[in-house]
């Protein structure tokens, strides 16, 4: 009778979180997580981050202007080197990109901003931003410093756009070598 008594109680306590497990699993339930990018904290960080990179088109680690490809610019440029943030060091790769109707590679030689469309960045964070991405912070700026927004309205600074198909994160998942960087392929 005892042992029976204590299988029952350790079925009941085991039935309640499963049960509560499965209700929490339930896909038609609202996400409640936050988004992991946009948020205050990764906007204030993109706003020292462009004072702090003041001056990157003359970084010696610059590339040639070079063809783009979908979803970046026609005409593309990287600027790498570290910034410092907050009293931080990160290493940091720029990539300016350049459009416009009748934009030739002369014409961004000869005067870039004109052509400046955006300026997408990846810098590597500290371990534990975003460990299950190599912790990379993005961001897209227009030519101003101002962070843009995607379709969503959703401001594309921080862990851009994790877990979900489409943007940063989900497309340089992709480069080979698995370290997000397409240069170095
Ligand atoms: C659909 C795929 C795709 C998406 C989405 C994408 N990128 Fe890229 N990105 C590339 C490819 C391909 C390259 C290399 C070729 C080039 O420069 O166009 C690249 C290059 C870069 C580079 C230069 C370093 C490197 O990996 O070569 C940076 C910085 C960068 N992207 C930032 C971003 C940011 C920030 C976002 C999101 C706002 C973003 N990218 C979204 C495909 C993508």
């Amino acid at each position: 009778m005892k042992k029976r008594f204590a299988i029952a109680l350790v079925t009941t306590m085991l039935a309640v979180p499963l049960l509560a497990l499965t209700l929490r699993a339930d896909p038609a339930e609202p996400q409640e997580s936050p988004p992991n990018f946009g948020g205050a904290k990764d906007v204030a960080f993109a706003k020292k981050l462009w004072t702090a990179m003041d001056g990157y088109q003359d970084w010696k680690l610059t590339s040639e202007v070079y063809k783009g490809t979908s979803p970046h610019g026609k005409w593309l440029r990287l600027f790498s080197t570290w910034v410092t943030v907050d009293g931080k060091h990160y290493p940091i790769i720029i990539k300016d990109n350049y459009g416009g109707r009748g934009v030739t590679k002369e014409a961004v030689d000869e005067n870039p901003d004109q052509w400046l469309a955006a300026v997408t960045i990846m810098l590597q964070r500290e371990q534990g931003y975003d460990d299950d991405n190599d912790n990379w912070y993005w961001v897209k700026y227009d030519k101003a410093g101002q962070v843009l927004k995607n379709p969503k309205d959703m401001l594309l600074a921080g862990r851009v756009a994790k877990g979900m198909p489409r943007g940063c994160i989900a497309c340089h998942g992709q480069a080979d070598g698995g370290d997000y960087l397409f240069l170095n392929d």
